[in-house]
């Protein structure tokens, strides 16, 4: 089996590392993309933002970047928002701004600050304990029996959205069984998945191509954004520039 060694030391840093300060508003803030991309070939050409004149390739990633964020779909797991207790007593925290959150939530919310697009907190029946090291036991068990824990939060209106970002922590060298459900109870085909991760060490483990397996007439994209769970507080930079990279 794994390295659970290595995972209790970890738990060492996670107990460690609770926060304590106020946890805040969900109400995500206004987008602020307005420039849409111009692509290589387009601007080689002089034609700036001339639809009649791009390509179909072109057109289609304007009709899913060039947007107010509103066919955007930021979903994210954390344990904080899936755990026994408050976000502000758990394990799974950082502190932003003043704000205490998870770090996957953390991330989504600069995901979001950028993009405009929508938050959709990935929920669960399942209480998993907000102590570091039940959890590392509890999520090895879970893996272990490929459990396929229960939503308890459904995406609405998913044809609105034609791109979805998806983030989660890596647990046990891959996604939580969560996804798995998540993965499960949507058919993505014909839409842009862009993954993002919090990690401590292991990255993305193998997680994407896992993710192009479950959904495969979906496109995913492999430049996905993966940071330290040490580094989430100081990211906003690097969630920009990556965001910028892939045209938002
Ligand atoms: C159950 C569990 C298993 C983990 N397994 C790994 C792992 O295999 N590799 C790794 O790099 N980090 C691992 N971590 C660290 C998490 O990926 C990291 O703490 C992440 O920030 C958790 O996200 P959250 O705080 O938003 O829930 C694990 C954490 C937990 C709680």
């Amino acid at each position: 089996m794994k390295n659970r060694k290595k995972w209790g030391v970890y738990l060492m840093g996670v107990v460690l590392a609770v926060h304590t300060a106020g946890c805040g508003s969900t109400e995500p803030p206004a987008g602020n993309r307005s420039e849409p991309p111009v692509s290589d070939e387009a601007e080689q050409n002089g034609v700036g933002n001339q639809e009649d004149n791009m390509s179909a390739e072109d057109r289609a990633q304007m009709e899913t970047a060039d947007t107010d964020g509103s066919n955007i779909l930021i979903a994210y797991f954390t344990a904080g928002e899936n755990s026994d207790v408050d976000v502000v007593s758990s394990a799974s925290v950082t502190t932003v701004d003043g704000e205490a959150k998870g770090r996957l939530r953390a991330v989504a919310d600069m995901i979001q600050t950028q993009t405009g697009g929508t938050l959709f907190s990935i929920q669960t029946s399942v209480d998993y304990p907000g102590d570091g090291g039940a959890l590392i036991d509890y999520a090895a068990e879970e893996q272990e029996e490929y459990a396929r824990p229960e939503l308890t939060s459904h995406i609405e209106n998913l044809d609105d959205y034609d791109v979805i970002f998806i983030g989660y922590p890596t647990w046990w060298y891959d996604m939580p069984q969560a996804l798995y459900s998540f993965f499960d109870e949507y058919d993505f085909s014909g839409k842009t998945i862009i993954p993002f991760n919090v990690h401590n060490g292991s990255r993305f483990s193998g997680t994407i191509e896992t993710i192009q397996d479950l959904e495969p007439d979906a496109e995913v994209i492999t430049d996905g954004f993966t940071v330290s769970e040490r580094d989430v507080a100081g990211a906003v930079g690097d969630v920009a520039d990556w965001l910028g990279g892939l045209g938002y």
